[in-house]
């Protein structure tokens, strides 16, 4: 595992889009996991000034959300889809099937976490995930204390990462969904490069957290990337509370 610290949020996201970029360009059909959140907002942004020509290169990418909200009424503008469909697709012109994504509202969602994990397979696995970091140390969806070795599946979740969601339901803690379904530690770690982003001052004690943990422990999932043999923490000074 290898820390990378830029200087700023937005020279964060411009090292994952390069490294992006060069995953793209590595092969034909590759597959890439993405996050939503507030961390991977300036990549995204900065998708959308790339070129059109690169834009039109990310059309060979099968693109996969890392994880959704499960809730049955949930508003579409609060799922992690519409995130994904508003800040990147749209803004690199991608249709709406460029994405394969997880439903929120599924009756069946272990059928779907099935069928997800049988995606991914199919696209050849993924050849990056690009992540971003709980303040519980939680990857994609998955809290502390869940199995290393899971796959995609319905997880509860903690308080704390309702709380940091719940300015997608307007600040209203009561509509943050309870339960999310998401890749699995393990589904994320066949993955052939992880790139984790962390930026700001709040992921001080996440980051500090991960430098200080020498073994992997379920009770802090993003410390499995201890065991990966191609992981990457891109963080910027703020997030490593370094001066800025
Ligand atoms: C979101 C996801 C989560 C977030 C994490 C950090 O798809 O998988 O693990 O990456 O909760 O969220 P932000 O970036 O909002 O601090």
């Amino acid at each position: 595992m290898q820390y990378h610290v830029s200087a700023s949020a937005t020279d964060v996201a411009l090292d994952a889009l390069e490294r992006i970029l060069q995953v793209v360009s590595s092969s034909k059909r590759p597959a890439i996991a993405l996050p939503t959140g507030k961390t991977p907002m300036p990549l995204y942004e900065q998708m959308a000034l790339l070129s059109n020509d690169v834009k039109a290169s990310l059309a060979a990418v099968n693109w996969f959300a890392l994880d959704e909200f499960l809730c049955k009424d949930i508003d579409h503008e609060s799922s992690f889809r519409y995130f994904l469909e508003s800040r990147f697709l749209r803004t690199v012109n991608l249709p709406p099937s460029a994405l394969c994504s997880l439903s929120a509202v599924t009756d069946a969602p272990d059928v779907e976490a099935k069928a997800y994990e049988e995606r991914i397979a199919a696209a050849g696995g993924l050849d990056l995930a690009v992540l971003g970091i709980g303040l519980n140390g939680h990857i994609g969806f998955n809290e502390p204390g869940t199995p290393l070795d899971s796959r995609t599946g319905v997880r509860q979740l903690t308080e704390k990462s309702r709380k940091a969601n719940a300015y997608l339901f307007g600040d209203d803690l009561d509509r943050t969904p309870t339960s999310a379904i998401t890749m699995g530690i393990g589904t994320i770690m066949s993955a052939r490069r992880i790139i984790l982003l962390a930026t700001g001052q709040s992921k001080v004690p996440a980051i500090a957290s991960l430098l200080s943990l020498q073994s992997v422990t379920p009770d802090f999932p993003a410390s499995v990337l201890l065991d990966h043999p191609d992981a990457h923490i891109l963080c910027d000074r703020a997030a490593m509370g370094l001066e800025v």
